[in-house]
């Protein structure tokens, strides 16, 4: 099965969840998780690499390129469509459905497909990677990065998901503010409300290891 990674924002914790996640399914199959488009690439002698498609690859039983995992990669930490247009690219969701129907995902148990930002990326021209994940159907896991504000954030990305006629699979409960007031309080409010069922609740972890992350989600309660 293969599952979108979207995330109530930027830096809420999609990498590091979806990373917990292959991990934990690699106990009991073969992975595969890919970065389609990432910004904030380092140069490097084999060519662009950025860390949340390496992270990917360190969880992945079936090993692509690099150059299969994030196709589109981009050097400056921006939203990825200023820094296509930057370099002459047009990113359109034609290309990256058609990149990742080329993939083997058929091959493995379990594979993520990391989005980049929030659910509503935009790629330029009107066009968004949601239309991408429309397109290809698939369910979605949603990462909730738990700080003030997060139930807004959840609930505005879980509107939109449904709205796009997106089935959600599950969601992740990632603790990305240690010092949260009522974290208890916020976490019933948000399992009230969200749709889905909750895979876990990752807390801030010091050393921000996947390995130990892994010990908290549940693939078995996957819609
Ligand atoms: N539960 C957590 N405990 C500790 N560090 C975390 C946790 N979740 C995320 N982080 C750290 O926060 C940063 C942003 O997380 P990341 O997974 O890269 O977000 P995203 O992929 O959504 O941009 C990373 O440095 C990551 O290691
Ligand atoms: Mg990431």
């Amino acid at each position: 099965m293969t599952y979108f990674i979207a995330g109530t924002d930027t830096d809420c914790g999609k990498t590091f969840v979806a990373s917990a996640l292959l991990h934990r399914a690699k106990q009991n199959g073969t992975t595969l998780g890919v970065k389609p488009i990432a910004s904030g690439c380092e140069v490097t002698e084999q060519g662009l690499r950025n860390s949340d498609a390496l992270s990917l690859m360190a969880q992945s039983s079936l090993q692509l390129a690099y150059e299969q995992v994030n196709p589109f990669a981009f050097v400056p930490a921006i939203a990825p469509h200023i820094a296509a247009k930057k370099i002459g690219l047009s990113l359109t969701p034609q290309v990256i459905v058609e990149h990742l129907k080329s993939l083997p995902f058929a091959e493995v148990d379990f594979a993520l497909v990391e989005g980049a930002g929030g659910w509503r990326l935009p790629l330029g021209e009107g066009a968004y990677l949601s239309d991408v994940v429309k397109q290809l159907n698939l369910p979605v896991i949603l990462v909730v990065g738990v700080k003030l504000g997060a139930l807004n954030h959840a609930l505005l990305t879980q509107e939109a998901l449904l709205a796009d006629g997106i089935r959600i699979a599950g969601w992740v409960a990632n603790i990305v503010d240690i010092a949260m007031s009522e974290p208890e309080e916020n976490l019933a409010s948000l399992e009230q409300m969200m749709s889905s069922p909750c895979l876990g609740i990752i807390p801030h972890l010091a050393e921000g290891d996947a390995v130990q992350a892994a010990e908290f989600l549940d693939l078995n309660l996957l819609k």
